[in-house]
């Protein structure tokens, strides 16, 4: 049995469509199984538990049975302190796979404070002897509809000066999970994912002015700005305003070319960045 743990979010939410699309079943957890449940399509092969990591007892109960778990969990401050509590109960519950969604850069001195937690977590699941794939995928597609209110009034605010960054399809990352889950053979593995091109934010603010109609300005900002932007126009916590700068600054100091590691796992070219901007243009035009 394939158990997903973070089956409501992005990555999760898209390895289950994945793997119900191929009638494989699965189990999904959520601290919300009836918000879930409810979206979810009743005939798909699926199970859907409640359990919340904060609470190592749930998750003992709804990783029973399990051999392999995919493991995504949102950014927070208790990340890796949670992501360790699942990882303790696949253990016990005689898990034998787990595919752990990771991030660029999770190395002990990480310039990126969620880096070190899932460098912290890598070596606590490698610890435990469960066969571990580890996915470090660069920027999401799907993470930049977050800026979509400010692109519909024409600007792109960042602070990543001319870097190229390597934006991937979550889809992308759940079919490629999806495959090491199905295919022995790509168990063990660390796959570093990236898109096909790289995009400084110049050239993303250009792409969504052709696609949109609209010109898009880019403003880049020196970081501390940047930060303080995030605190009082986007509302961020200050550990994730922190984090969003950390990361533009990565990507600065460690420029982000792709690699075709994707297409090889999946036997298909990734998805593309200007292809998933026309599958969202309305979005990205919205105006209230
Ligand atoms: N965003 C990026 O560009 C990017 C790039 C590279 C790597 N990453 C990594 O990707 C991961 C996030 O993936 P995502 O964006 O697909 O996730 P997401 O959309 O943020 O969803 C996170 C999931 O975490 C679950 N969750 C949160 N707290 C929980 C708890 N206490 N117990 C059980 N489940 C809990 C939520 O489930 P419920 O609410 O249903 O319980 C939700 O399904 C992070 O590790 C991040 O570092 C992100």
């Amino acid at each position: 049995m394939i158990t997903i743990m973070g089956a409501t979010g992005a990555t999760g939410g898209a390895l289950l469509h994945r793997l119900t699309g191929l009638d494989v079943p699965c189990r999904a957890i959520s601290r919300t199984p009836g918000t879930l449940r409810a979206a979810t399509d009743a005939r798909a092969p699926v199970e859907i538990v409640g359990a919340d990591a904060a609470d190592p007892r749930t998750l003992r109960d709804a990783l029973k049975g399990s051999t392999q778990l995919f493991l995504a969990m949102a950014n927070s401050p208790r990340q890796a302190e949670l992501e360790m509590n699942a990882i303790d109960a696949a253990a016990l519950c005689g898990v034998e796979h787990v595919v752990k969604l990771s991030a660029p850069a999770a190395e002990p001195a990480s310039p990126v404070a969620i880096s070190r937690g899932h460098w912290q977590v890598e070596e606590h699941l490698a610890a435990t002897g469960m066969t571990a794939t580890l996915l470090r995928p660069y920027a999401f597609m799907q993470k930049l509809l977050l800026n979509a209110p400010s692109v519909a009034q024409g600007v792109l605010i960042g602070a990543m000066r001319d870097a190229p960054c390597n934006y991937i399809d979550v889809r992308d990352i759940a079919d490629v999970a999806a495959e090491t889950l199905l295919d022995p053979g790509l168990a063990g593995a660390t796959y570093t994912l990236t898109g096909p091109q790289a995009f400084s934010h110049s050239a993303l603010a250009r792409l969504l002015g052709e696609l949109t109609g609209r010109p898009v300005r880019h403003i880049d900002l020196p970081p501390n700005d940047f930060h303080s932007h995030l605190l009082s126009t986007a509302h961020m916590p200050p550990w994730l305003a922190s984090h969003v700068v950390e990361i533009q600054q990565l990507a600065v100091s460690r420029p982000e070319f792709p690699n075709d590691t994707t297409e090889t796992v999946l036997g298909r070219p990734a998805r593309t960045l200007p292809d998933f901007i026309r599958e969202h243009l309305r979005v990205f035009t919205a105006t209230t």
